[in-house]
């Protein structure tokens, strides 16, 4: 369907051309005046050097030919060049029956769908879960879910880090704690034990334990670079005891993401790619792409228009050990051969951005990808405290996802159990799926590049620019709509009308806007878009319920026609919301 704004444009385009100018100054946008108008068009201001008259000639003129549209309602020509336009009350309600018919509210999907790799998430094997990593899930989740709704074919890919010193780390200091384990009998032949040897939180005192050990105690590092590389060198033992520590981080990490309403297509880790690794090495040798230096063998990424210094990508470090960089392209080599993606995002910290610059250069550079194959770095910002330092707990450590997620149910709970109609139980789960709108909306309608402040206080509260606030309005219609539906009425039956008071027509005007926003979203991959239209959507909503007496309304037929807006209110909202990853309860 088309959009409000094009609809509109194309009507004064031709007045534009039919009274003698070049259409294309015809273009409208809202206007930044609702005060006065809804639309506004500023072609004439433009066209004045061009035709060398007063730009306000040039504006009467148009208006002259826009006043018998039945698009507008009033058409003003105004100093010192401006057209102020309204648009009728039939026409807005028109869009808003069509959007209502047609299937995603009159959004046009994408023409040419293309085939998309989101890398999010992230997490580290065996390593607890922290707040860096939310960020990720949050924000790679609604995309997915955005690209997706506009017929985009999406795979999110979770890229575990499941390779690295870290497993080496754990693989020696279980070897210390318990060396009869039959994984370190380098005789042992048979099969080993199904049961895992250690539970997740013996894994996640275990790491830390590590690692602090390997930075006191060089000889344990020693130990643990020796255990990495006996891992991936494939020595029976080690490959057995770390799927034993995949098997059961994942377990939990799968937990986590449930909690978090988010799931993966794929759960690769940058071990898939270990055995393909010789083979794109020889690749860029063999190509003339890839160098030794200093014994590391590298690919020089700099270019000539650069300002700053870009290093090189070291795709192999002088003891032949792979690094990170070596796992991110061969899993974009993989994906090529395997997925053959037309758009790869990624959505890490921003402070990897030069990191994922070099990696990029170098696919491009080595061919790895095709020149058309689009790579984006969605770098998001730093979660902060309310001191603006990186969020810590109390004590100044790294806070826990599972912990900091406790604590805001925990608030939430005590909030909602206000409402005493609630049982226990059903209160519980409310709390839930509001806390969790709390601490994504609070994420999402930040832009994902800049660093924000968690507070946890503000997104929890049930006014303002929060998630609570858009499940509140939600919850609002859903009442409303179960007593009329109790009443006898049939929600979905009536037609909708055209608006009778100011706050009915915003709310209608607000609605409009539901595809160039969309659209908007995705291109930008920008989920606060989103956010700011859901609130927009919501304020018009509740100041048109507060203006209108809906339920004790006598006649029927502009009853039913209001209900018919809110149930369409409220699908809209919780479409929006699921692309956001949250949904509302029916009560709160
Ligand atoms: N595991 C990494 C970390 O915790 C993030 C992985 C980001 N994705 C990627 N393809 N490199 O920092």
């Amino acid at each position: 369907m088309k959009k409000i704004l094009d609809i509109i444009s194309e009507e004064v385009m031709a007045a534009f051309e039919a009274a003698g100018y070049e259409g294309e100054l015809g273009r409208v946008t809202i206007s930044n005046r609702p005060d006065l108008c809804e639309y506004q068009c500023n072609g004439a201001m433009a066209g004045a050097k061009k035709y060398h008259k007063a730009p306000i000639m040039i504006a009467n003129d148009v208006a002259e030919k826009l006043a018998g549209s039945a698009l507008f309602s009033k058409v003003d020509a105004v100093a010192p060049g401006f057209l102020n336009l309204t648009i009728t009350d039939d026409a807005v309600a028109d869009y808003i029956r069509e959007m209502r018919r047609l299937s995603k509210y009159g959004l046009d999907e994408a023409k040419e769908p293309k085939t998309i790799v989101i890398d999010y998430g992230g997490p580290n094997v065996a390593k607890p879960l922290h707040v860096g990593h939310l960020r990720s899930a949050i924000i790679g989740e609604s995309i997915k879910r955005i690209c997706r709704y506009m017929g985009h074919k999406v795979i999110g890919d979770i890229h575990l880090g499941d390779w690295g010193l870290q497993m080496g780390l754990i693989i020696t200091e279980l070897k210390e704690r318990h060396p009869e384990l039959v994984y370190f009998d380098e005789n042992y032949m048979g099969e080993y034990p199904e049961e895992p040897p250690f539970t997740i939180s013996d894994l996640e005192e275990i790491y830390p334990a590590a690692s602090a050990k390997s930075k006191e105690d060089a000889a344990y590092k020693e130990k643990a670079m020796e255990a990495t590389f006996k891992l991936q060198s494939g020595v029976r033992g080690y490959r057995a005891l770390w799927q034993q520590i995949i098997k059961v981080s994942v377990t939990d990490l799968k937990k986590n993401y449930a909690n978090l309403n988010v799931d993966f297509d794929l759960w690769k880790g940058e071990s898939d790619v270990h055995d393909i690794i010789p083979g794109m090495v020889k690749y860029m040798k063999d190509g003339g792409y890839a160098h030794e230096s200093e014994g590391a063998l590298v690919v020089d990424v700099k270019e000539e228009t650069d300002t700053k210094e870009i290093p090189p990508c070291m795709i192999l470090k002088s003891d032949g050990a792979s690094l990170y960089n070596t796992t991110d392209l061969a899993t974009i080599m993989d994906r090529m051969e395997h997925i053959k993606p037309d758009e790869l995002i990624y959505v890490v910290d921003k402070r990897q951005d030069l990191y994922f610059e070099q990696v990029f250069r170098c696919a491009r550079k080595t061919k790895l990808v095709s020149d058309e194959t689009v790579m984006k770095f969605l770098g998001f910002g730093t979660m902060n405290g309310k001191d603006g330092k990186p969020f810590k707990t109390r004590a100044g450590g790294v806070m826990r996802l599972e912990h900091l997620l406790a604590d805001i149910n925990e608030g939430m709970l005590t909030k909602i159990r206000e409402n005493a109609t609630l049982s226990e139980d059903e209160a519980k789960k409310i709390a839930k799926q509001v806390a969790l709108a709390a601490v994504k909306y609070g994420d999402l309608s930040n832009q994902a590049s800049k660093d924000y402040i968690f507070d946890i206080e503000k997104f929890s509260s049930f006014e303002g620019d929060t998630g609570p606030y858009i499940l509140y309005t939600i919850v609002r219609i859903k009442s409303i709509l179960a007593k009329y539906t109790a009443a006898g009425g049939d929600v979905n039956a009536a037609k909708i009308a055209a608006p009778v008071s100011a706050s009915e027509k915003a709310l209608m005007l607000e609605m409009t806007k539901f595809n160039a926003m969309l659209e908007g979203a995705c291109e930008e991959i920008a989920p606060h878009r989103i956010c700011a239209y859901i609130y927009d959507l919501s304020n018009a909503l509740n100041r048109f319920y507060h203006e209108t007496k809906i339920l004790s309304e006598e006649d029927e037929e502009k009853k039913a026609g209001w209900i018919a807006l809110l149930a369409l209110t409220r699908d809209m909202l919780e479409t929006c919301i699921d692309l956001l990853g949250f949904d509302a309860p029916d009560k709160m």
